[in-house]
């Protein structure tokens, strides 16, 4: 039975190890996602029928509604909440780990004498904390892309002083609590919950907006360690590795994000540090006269356009318009247009938000390009549309050291020749910082809803092309 159950915990590390290959890129996602199903279907039986497992009706009791629960509300999520959603469940990982943590402290287990004792005390008082920040760090991050709580940081007096004393607090309560035999620890141990508890709810607090991305990521990675931790106290070696993938890839993301967006990785693990009041207020006032347009305009620079490139962000999420960029990227492309797409790596609301409904909607994968890889070609580019993007092509980034999103890289669409934003007013992206971009002499502001200009520009185009097939027929019949 052990043997199996090796055989059973091997086979699922390998597919999680395949499953975060294949998530690494788009034409593998599908596969890498069925990898990481088989893989948890084959942990969870396995885990159900090894020997600790004897309660099959309170196992019951919880997996089958928490399955049925989880498979409604991920179906009905929409795309635009996924962070909120992926956010809480964090939150479901670190309450995990902490109530794990009580109970194995709670009915200890005698067989453990001597160094191994201790380890496992330290084990859990180690699980408990991080599970307790990740826990109420996630429910912040929860209300903060909600919007039930204010983006702008929340930057108390001393608030670093702050950090320190509650960490200080912290490993003042695990010498209390190492200090004594189970289950006499358990007062610095819940005390030590409480003000991690609140650790976790200022250091989301104090980060602002601009950094939520990375905020997500590196909750994902709390999480992942959280249960790491929570595998040690079980003794249980596939949630250790499991726990160590999720915890090294969401650290390895939150990198790759802040280098994306030129943040420290340090100063927001920290909570900010480095933010001052100054720099999250700190807006330029973009003023100045914006220049409307129209669908037919827009057709009209379209028609004379060789080269476009396609800007999209969280407002193309929101409109849903994600199938009319892809007919109208099709229109282009029969005109013989070079169209292709700049995919800012915050783009949206989460890692990979923009790629993901282009590849729903068919947009081939060789037309859509990073930041690095298109940023020179706005320069000799005729038309770039930017479909609901906002904080991703703001040139406050470059142009206002006092920017809340200052020296984060965007998208410099505004080298192009004429650059028409598609959004429904002159409100702020995410961030909350105005965009100078608007008023630009060579910007036009096509307001409205991103799906119906959209769909309404490809279908004058193709109106457009019919006239023309029309009369291109008509013309020989004539000429005979
Ligand atoms: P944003 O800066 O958030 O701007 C989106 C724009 O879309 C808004 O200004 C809004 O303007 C417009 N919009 C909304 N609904 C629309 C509709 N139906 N039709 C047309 N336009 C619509 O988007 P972005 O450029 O993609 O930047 C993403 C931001 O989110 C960054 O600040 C990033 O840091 C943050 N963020 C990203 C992530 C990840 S991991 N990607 C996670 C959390 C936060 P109107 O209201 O005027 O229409």
């Amino acid at each position: 039975m052990s043997n199996m159950l090796s055989v059973a915990y091997i086979a699922a590390s390998a597919l999680f190890i395949l499953s975060l290959g294949g998530l690494s890129d788009q034409e593998t996602a599908r596969k890498g996602n069925a990898y990481g199903i088989i893989g948890m279907l084959i942990a969870l039986v396995a885990t159900a029928f090894s020997a600790s497992g004897t309660r099959y009706d309170i196992l019951g009791t919880v997996v089958i509604p928490g399955a049925i629960i989880g498979a409604i509300v991920a179906s009905r999520v929409a795309m635009t909440s996924m962070p909120e959603l992926v956010a809480i469940l964090h939150s479901f990982v670190g309450a995990a780990a902490v109530l794990v943590g009580l109970a194995n402290y709670l009915q200890p287990d005698r067989s453990l004498i001597g160094v191994e004792a201790t380890i496992h005390q330290v084990e859990i008082f180690v699980g408990v904390f991080i599970g307790a920040i990740t826990f109420t760090g996630s429910v912040i991050a929860f209300g903060k892309l909600r919007g039930l709580i204010s983006s702008k940081p929340l930057l108390l007096p001393a608030r670093h002083l702050l950090n320190l004393s509650i960490l200080a607090l912290s490993v003042w309560m695990g010498f209390l609590f190492m200090g004594v035999e189970a289950p006499n620890g358990l007062q610095p141990l819940l005390i030590m919950t409480a003000i991690a508890s609140l650790l976790g709810i200022h250091l989301v607090m104090a980060i602002g907006g601009a950094d939520m991305p990375v905020v997500i990521s590196m909750l994902n990675s709390y999480s992942g360690w959280a249960a790491a931790a929570a595998g040690f106290m079980l003794s249980n070696d596939l949630l250790i590795i499991t726990g160590a993938l999720v915890g090294s890839s969401g650290a390895i993301l939150s990198y790759i994000m802040c280098r994306a967006m030129n943040r420290s990785f340090i100063s927001v693990i920290l909570g900010g540090f480095g933010t001052t009041a100054a720099a999250s207020q700190s807006n330029l006032s973009a003023t100045g006269a914006v220049t409307t347009t129209t669908v037919a305009d827009v057709v009209q620079v379209i028609n004379s356009a060789k080269r476009v490139i396609i800007v999209p962000g969280y407002g193309m999420a929101v409109a849903q318009a994600q199938h009319g960029v892809s007919a109208l990227m099709k229109h282009l492309r029969d005109r013989g247009v070079q169209v292709r797409f700049g995919i800012h790596p915050v783009a949206g609301r989460m890692p990979g938000h923009m790629n993901v409904l282009l590849a729903e909607a068919k947009v081939p994968y060789d037309l859509v390009l990073e930041l690095d890889e298109i940023n020179s070609d706005f320069a000799t580019t005729d038309l770039v549309l930017v479909i609901g993007a906002n904080d991703t092509v703001n040139p406050s980034a470059l142009e206002d050291p006092n920017s809340a999103i200052a020296g984060m890289p965007v998208l410099e669409v505004w080298n192009a020749k004429t650059v028409v934003v598609l959004k429904r007013s002159l409100a702020s992206g995410y961030a909350g910082v105005e965009n100078p971009l608007f008023y630009k002499q060579n910007t036009r502001l096509l307001f409205g809803d991103a799906k119906q200009n959209v769909d309404a520009i490809a279908a004058q185009l193709s109106q457009n092309r019919e006239v023309n097939q029309g009369s291109l027929q008509a013309v020989p019949e004539v000429v005979v």
